[in-house]
């Protein structure tokens, strides 16, 4: 018997068990926060059954602005001990936006890119922002932008000091995320949401109007979109909406 967060593990990661069956050479885009942690549970769980990575390439969708890779709080460390670890990436088909480049520009132009080298994300796992951020896009992103810097919300500061020893003083003002259009031109995107703190957040992507003002409402428009809620995410909709799927 799986809870409501187990049974959406489960699915998300089942989701991308059958594309890399599919396609080894899979390009995945990957996310960080408390959200995916389960289905990198079950990634490395079912690479231990035998799911071979080897060909699959990754993009992170955002790193904070001056962090480098061994900081603790960095993206590119949650994910190595999230994920890479146990699994076979091999290392350099892993891509993280790197937040101490001199040039960021220059970094976020290559960024765009490699994606693009690669061949386009596959899929795309996303979270979502008590503000409605997808990536670290704030409200009020424009649609149209790709990789860039961005200044880090108050609350996105205050949600993730959790992540630096509660320490406000000590996350970062600013962050490179891949942009909305980047996110966008994945071929599908799987967009995971649980507890209730996320129901408002959900609802108004999911049912409100599309408006930069909630960035993820943009998903509305995008024609291959799966959501995964537990009921706590869930319980804001009014409406059913095919692309939700309610595991509880
Ligand atoms: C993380 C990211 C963010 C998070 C969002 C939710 O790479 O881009 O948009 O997905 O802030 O975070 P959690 O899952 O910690 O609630």
């Amino acid at each position: 018997m799986f809870s409501g967060k187990d049974a959406l593990d489960n699915f998300a990661a089942t989701i991308i068990k059958e594309q890399i069956e599919a396609h080894s050479a899979s390009v995945l885009g990957l996310a960080t926060g408390s959200t995916p942690l389960g289905l990198y549970d079950r990634l490395q769980q079912m690479h231990r059954h035998g799911l071979d990575f080897s060909g699959v390439t990754t993009f992170n969708l955002d790193e904070y602005l001056g962090l480098s890779g061994d900081h603790p709080a960095s993206y590119r460390h949650y994910m190595q001990e999230h994920l890479f670890a146990g699994i076979n990436v091999p290392k350099s088909n892993i891509h993280i936006p790197d937040g101490t480049a001199n040039d960021v520009e220059a970094e976020c132009a290559a960024y765009e890119k490699a994606i693009m080298a690669a061949g386009g994300i596959d899929i795309q796992v996303t979270g979502i922002g008590h503000n409605g951020h997808i990536g670290f896009n704030e409200p009020g992103t424009e649609f149209g932008c790709t990789t860039h810097v961005v200044t880090l919300d108050e609350s996105t500061r205050q949600a993730n000091a959790r992540f630096f020893d509660n320490s406000l003083e000590q996350v970062p003002r600013q962050a490179v995320t891949m942009g909305i259009k980047t996110i966008m031109q994945a071929r599908k995107i799987l967009l995971l949401a649980s507890g209730k703190d996320k129901a408002e957040a959900v609802a108004g992507a999911l049912e409100g109007s599309v408006t930069t003002r909630l960035p993820a409402s943009v998903l509305q428009l995008h024609p291959r979109v799966v959501v995964l809620l537990d009921e706590a995410a869930a319980a804001g909709l009014a409406h059913d909406n095919p692309m939700v799927k309610h595991l509880a």
